[in-house]
């Protein structure tokens, strides 16, 4: 991969919780405008290797780096700051607040008006703008006036997605976001997860095969703490280690 393409690199990243070892050494790169899945059984660690790239956690040894600069162990809000962002579970949510005004609390903070309660928001133009492009986005602009609790399950992880997006990141995270969905609502989903990566960087981790198939340019297989491959959907297809340790032989 061509240097200046690369915007993440995971670097011999291991992590232990007091003596248990999840990850030994966890190698891969991401490129810029790449969509890259985290595959691997449950347990493997993926959630782990999450929690490590956006700074929950801090790893026991190796690096991450991202646009050239290591930023391992730096603090979530931080790492905002530099437009990698991960998009929590719903908790992160507002029950209470408006859509739109769950969506805008992240636009304001953006830019910088997040302690001016002087400034209306909605005095700027730019922000009820860019709200309402994320919302279309989202495909939540009909609901805009409903509190965020009203909304459907599918809904709810949509607007997630939202508040992820009002802060304009480069590289987003998104951890099993269809998890506990229907078909149907999985389906929009994965629509409207390709619509808002679109120049933007993903990794996203995904327990169902179509979705991760259809959706990834590459995949990445964690198993037992390491990547086992990484490579574009074809190559991890016909990976016979890959097969034998994880998709079995259909
Ligand atoms: N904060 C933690 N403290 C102790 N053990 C943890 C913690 N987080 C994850 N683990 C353990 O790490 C292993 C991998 O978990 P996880 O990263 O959630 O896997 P995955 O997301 O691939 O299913 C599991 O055995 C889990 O119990
Ligand atoms: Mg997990």
């Amino acid at each position: 991969m061509n240097q200046s393409r690369e915007i993440l690199r995971v670097k011999n990243i291991a992590k232990d919780f007091s003596g248990l070892e999840v990850l030994k050494s966890v190698n891969f790169k991401v490129a810029k405008h790449e969509r890259h899945a985290v595959i691997g059984p449950n347990g493997a660690g993926k959630t782990t290797l999450f929690n490590i790239i956006s700074g929950k956690y801090k790893p026991s040894s190796g690096s991450i780096v991202f646009k050239g600069e290591d930023i391992s162990g730096r603090p979530p809000h931080i790492l905002n700051h530099l437009k990698l962002c991960r998009s929590f579970q719903i908790t992160n949510v507002f029950q209470e607040l408006s859509v739109f005004d769950n969506v805008r609390s992240g636009t304001r903070c953006r830019n910088g008006l997040c302690y001016n309660f002087f400034k209306k928001p909605d005095s700027v133009p730019e922000i009820k703008e860019e709200t309402e492009r994320i919302l279309e986005q989202i495909g939540l602009a009909n609901e805009r006036d409903i509190p965020a609790r009203e909304l459907s399950y599918g809904q709810q992880r949509a607007l997630e997605i939202g508040i992820t997006l009002s802060t304009q990141p480069e590289l987003i995270l998104l951890d099993e976001p269809t998890a506990g969905m229907t078909l149907e609502e999985t389906a929009q989903a994965i629509k409207m997860i390709d619509r808002v990566t679109l120049n933007r960087t993903l990794i996203i981790i995904e327990h169902d095969m179509n979705v991760v198939f259809s959706l990834a340019d590459t995949i990445s297989v964690l198993h037992f703490g390491e990547i086992l491959a990484s490579g574009n959907p074809d190559e991890i297809r016909n990976d016979q280690r890959v097969k034998d340790a994880y998709l079995g032989e259909e």
